[in-house]
């Protein structure tokens, strides 16, 4: 499959691990629409507020935007059999709303949706499992102009869309998710805005992310009634589990407060009903505008939990100058010996268990699909077919042992999906942060398989020969 030598060490795969994974596991990559598609007026898309917020200067790294991204629009077929060539499974990829619904709303552009139909055949074609994301943070323009996530309206117009998008491709997808990251969403683009749409009011988050909560409670049934009977829908949600260093009363507030922030803000209102105590008034505001039933819409049963974690926060105690009252908590960074990818996230592959192993103790969602793990290191291209990823590599091996781990303690872990399949537009640090198991050169849109996207593919071949033995 390729002029790379697979004898090498450092691309042999353990055999312990290939063993450690139920047969019918999926294993992926994911990408996002914004961050691969480019093509961004051609068939009649109209913007979303990531085209926006990219034109403004100073949001993203140098002014980059998802204009060309990786060309994905006009290359699909070739990434597909690249897919192919890799052995993957299965393939998350999200839905651009605005090439479907230019507006949000209105007539259905149909050349928009075709792209997804192709998409999802040439996958089907190929063996290949689609998991369809409904939104991956690239909101239309228009409905932003009508307040975004702020109007309520937006999650109703959200739902319409589910359906729309259903209709289409139910008959051949089983794999759903609604929103990606709401926290991202509510938190990064309405909190502090240092993503789209860029607003900076926490009040605004909190609103924000009700919303989009609505909105997944209110697409699944629409999910539902056009999708098979073999359909899993889910929503994926970003977690970052916290740790102590000790154990004084001030560090165990401090993680008490921050894993409400960071994890339990999204999670609870769909398996619990309610959000947590104390998020509120922690973050400083006034809970959002909830109305009777919202509730119960967003905790409608789902049948996977998606998870996407990167990373941990390790807290210690800080006594201040001595007075009792100044006595709090304090990041630990950097960790003292920690390894940290280029995005400044530590390496700590154990947090994926213990995340997993949690979640399936405190909310028992039916199933877990990890829908996004990756990491962002320098690459060394040699100019040829060679790109040389190792600490990428040991960081899939490690994380995948993590999973494992899980699953050995009884999580009922479906799926692995590695963020990303290719290098692609990260967003507010544009193309600087690479995540891809395949190298994209910019200035020729070439594609290469990384070391870690050919151990990626021996380990899958490995798994492959477990299932069939
Ligand atoms: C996640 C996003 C994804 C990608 C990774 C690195 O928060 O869902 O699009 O940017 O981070």
């Amino acid at each position: 499959m390729s002029i790379i030598d697979h004898t090498q060490p450092e691309m042999m795969v353990d055999t312990d691990l290939a063993t450690s994974f139920p047969a019918g596991f999926l294993w992926g990559t994911a990408t996002a629409s914004y961050q691969i598609e480019g093509a961004v007026s051609e068939d009649g898309r109209r913007p979303s507020i990531w085209d926006a917020f990219a034109e403004t200067p100073g949001k993203t790294h140098r002014g980059e935007t998802g204009a060309v991204a990786v060309d994905h629009y006009h290359r699909m077929p070739e990434d597909v059999a690249l897919m192919a060539q890799l052995g993957l499974g299965a393939y998350r990829f999200s839905i651009s709303w605005s090439r479907v619904l230019p507006d949000g709303t209105g007539p259905v552009n149909e050349p928009g949706l075709d792209f997804y139909d192709r998409l999802v055949d040439e996958l089907l074609a190929k063996g290949i499992t689609p998991l369809a994301t409904l939104y991956h943070w690239d909101l239309p323009l228009t409905l932003h102009d009508r307040g975004g996530w702020l109007n309520r309206g937006t999650a109703l117009v959200f739902a319409d869309y589910a359906e729309i998008v259903a209709r289409r491709l139910g008959d051949r997808v089983d794999w759903w998710l609604t929103q990606n990251e709401p926290w991202c969403t509510a938190f990064l683009g309405y909190g502090i805005g240092v993503h789209a749409p860029g607003i900076e009011d926490m009040q605004a988050a909190a609103t924000a992310g009700h919303h989009v909560l609505l909105a997944h409670g209110l697409a699944l049934p629409r999910l539902r009634a056009h999708t098979r009977s073999s359909a899993r829908l889910g929503i994926t949600l970003n977690f970052t589990p916290v740790y102590a260093t000790d154990n004084s009363p001030e560090t165990l507030l401090g993680v008490e407060k921050e894993d409400i922030f960071q994890n339990r803000w999204f999670v609870e209102p769909i398996f619990r009903a309610s959000y947590p105590e104390h998020l509120f008034t922690n973050m400083g505001v006034q809970p959002p505008p909830i109305k009777d039933g919202d509730m119960a819409l967003i905790s409608a049963p789902i049948d996977f939990l998606g998870v996407n974690n990167y990373s941990r926060i390790l807290l210690r105690s800080r006594p201040g100058s001595g007075n009792a009252a100044e006595h709090t908590y304090e990041t630990v960074a950097p960790i003292p010996g920690a390894c940290y990818t280029e995005m400044g996230w530590e390496v700590y592959p154990r947090g994926l268990t213990d995340l997993l192993c949690r979640l399936h103790r405190d909310y028992a969602p039916q199933a877990f699909v990890v829908t996004e793990n990756g990491a962002a290191f320098e690459d060394m291209w040699d100019g040829g077919h060679r790109v040389s990823d190792p600490r990428r590599l040991e960081y899939l091996r490690e994380y995948i042992r993590a999973v494992g781990q899980a699953i050995a303690q009884g999580v009922p872990v479906q799926g692995y999906f590695a963020w990303s399949l290719m290098d692609n537009f990260e967003w507010a640090e544009g193309y600087s942060k690479r995540f891809g198991i395949v190298y994209i050169d910019y200035a020729s849109q070439r594609r290469i398989i990384k070391d870690s996207g050919y151990w990626y593919a021996n380990f899958l071949a490995a798994q492959r020969g477990q299932e069939s033995s």
